[in-house]
């Protein structure tokens, strides 16, 4: 072990070894650690200063956790070796770590052993494309039904299917999963004959941190014999779900880099029966024991579902956080990540013009991120990303702002009509191609959007996850006052994005970035565009 690990690391550390690892200790045991990061003064952006980074986009990717870096550090330096069918000790060191994760995962989502498999992958996207690849390959009639809610990974590929093969779930006023509507459409789907039913929604929206109604969604699913895929990829550190409770075929999936384990790595845990076919869905390397010049003899599942040399490592890794989260308690992660998120709902809600986004009349349980959206004096909506930018460039704040990947959910939740989202979304493309220049922004002026076109449709997202400290929710709110108050969101000039690089190559406009107004050139390498770190010796 490091000699140079802080006092309350180390302890962290042996707390966590010895099981009495609390909440409270986990930004201690985040291994990504910024340094100070370049800012301007929106006032004078001719120079350069420097300040504690405040990172508030945990939904995205959450910090390195020191025990899943640790143990693929050890894997890597003293046993990195291919994983298969090889003879040597460093192949069994990999093969049994990666055999470690799938019973944590299994014993995490509360599965069994001969019921349920552990597809190992890369992340949410990629085993939710499997999920989605073997329920059509299996239902004879299959028909979907997905959450408003629900993230393009979940949603993007039912879009390309016919519309009577996948359809959404109402929103409730709340707007979150409508129970009444989604029963009563599976009354109707039953009653016309429909067989193969399959229920998909996230534990935990990206969105809105609304923890939807997923246990009665799974209860419906019982009651009319659906099956369910959870996106518990939001939810992944702190919802408690016990697969072997369930009597309808129940599948999560999750992202290791949501966990605090390294990137490239997810699972996705479920009754075995929907993979038991005998030819894997997409026959290529890593799943075959033989084949001759005419017949294959594949593996069998989860192997048949696991493309080519796995990310060894990153999923190894994974094992460590299950074990992270699982030491201090489900029970204990959401009761400690509900309590940072009401501190970030309280400044948001606590400064003037900032409009949270979610339901008004009641509070519904939220968990991680919250969008909002600010209005300026005019009352008309600021620019989401100018907001962000301005977080970014003056204070050293890092958030996210744009569709989030679940654009159809905001669109429900800012109240715009589907009609004028795509009038908004076709005319700004336009405008952003140099198509018809003039005709579309006058189409904008008319949607009453002109100067924030495709904006119009986004939000900015802070999220606060396992590493958040106290401090750092405070510095943001404290930094979104400011913006605000001094109305820093418009000491903004935008410029293309990438714009040096691109420029190389002949450039495009079609995103445009924020950036200080006035910012000198030579700063544009070290603030906007800045070098790659080299590594250190
Ligand atoms: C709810 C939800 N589902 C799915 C994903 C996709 O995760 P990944 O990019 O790791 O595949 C995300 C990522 O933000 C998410 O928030």
């Amino acid at each position: 072990m490091s000699m140079t690990l802080r006092e309350e690391v180390r302890r962290a550390l042996i707390d966590y070894k010895n099981g009495s690892l609390k909440y409270e200790q986990l930004p201690e045991l985040c291994a990504t650690r910024t340094p100070k990061v370049p800012i301007v003064d929106p006032e004078s952006p001719e120079v350069l200063k420097e300040t504690d980074p405040t990172y508030m986009d945990s939904a995205a990717s959450a910090p390195l956790l020191l025990p899943p870096k640790l143990f693929a550090e050890t894997l890597e330096a003293k046993y990195r070796s291919n994983y298969g069918r090889s003879y040597g000790y460093s192949e069994k060191i990999i093969r049994r770590s990666l055999h470690q994760t799938r019973a944590e995962a299994l014993a995490y989502f509360g599965g069994v052993p001969q019921d349920h498999i552990v597809v190992l992958g890369s992340n949410t996207t990629n085993l939710t494309l499997i999920f989605y690849q073997h329920v059509l390959a299996r239902d004879s009639d299959p028909h979907i039904l997905i959450s408003r809610l629900s993230h393009s990974a979940a949603s993007m590929p039912l879009r390309k299917l016919a519309r009577e093969t996948w359809e959404y779930i109402p929103l409730s006023s709340c707007f979150s999963l409508d129970l009444d509507g989604l029963e009563k459409r599976l009354k109707e789907l039953r009653r016309n004959g429909s067989k193969e039913i399959t229920l998909v929604g996230e534990t935990t929206s990206n969105v809105t941190g609304y923890e939807t109604e997923w246990r009665e969604m799974i209860s419906l699913a019982e009651r009319y014999g659906c099956r369910v895929l959870l996106d518990n990829a939001q939810g992944g550190p702190f919802i408690e779900i016990r697969l072997k409770d369930y009597s309808a075929d129940v599948f999560v999936v999750i992202s290791g880099h949501k966990m605090g384990a390294r990137d490239g790595s997810g699972v996705l845990v479920g009754p075995y029966s929907l993979f038991e076919r005998e030819v894997p869905l997409q026959p290529t390397a890593g799943m075959i024991l033989h084949y001759t010049e005419d017949r294959e003899y594949f593996l069998l599942p989860p192997l048949a579902q696991e493309y080519g040399t796995p990310n060894y490592i990153a999923q190894a890794s994974l094992a460590e956080s299950f074990k992270v989260f699982s030491t201090v308690g489900l029970s204990r992660m959401k009761e400690g990540l509900r309590k940072r998120t009401l501190q970030l709902l309280g400044h948001l809600e606590g400064t003037d013009r900032v409009k949270v986004l979610g339901c008004a009349q009641h509070s519904h349980p939220r968990y991680g991120s919250i969008s909002f959206v600010v209005h300026g004096e005019d009352g008309r909506e600021v620019s989401s990303p100018a907001v962000a930018a301005a977080l970014a460039y003056f204070h050293g704040v890092q958030l996210r702002s744009n569709h989030l990947c679940a654009p159809v959910y905001i669109q429900a939740l800012k109240g715009i009509d589907n009609e004028r989202a795509n009038q908004i979304a076709e005319s700004s493309f336009r405008l952003a191609l140099g198509q018809d220049v003039e005709a579309n922004f006058q189409e904008l002026q008319r949607l009453d959007v002109a100067d924030i076109d495709i904006c119009s449709l986004w939000v900015v997202r802070p999220s606060v996850g396992f590493g958040t400290t106290e401090a750092a929710v405070d510095r943001f709110g404290s930094a979104l006052r400011q913006v605000i108050q001094k109305k820093e969101y418009t000491r903004l000039t935008q410029v293309p994005m990438g714009a040096t690089a691109q420029a190389l190559r002949g450039g495009s406009s079609f995103t445009l970035e924020h950036v200080p107004s006035g910012l000198p050139p030579h700063l544009i390498s070290r603030l906007v565009e800045p070098e790659v770190p080299e590594f250190e010796i």
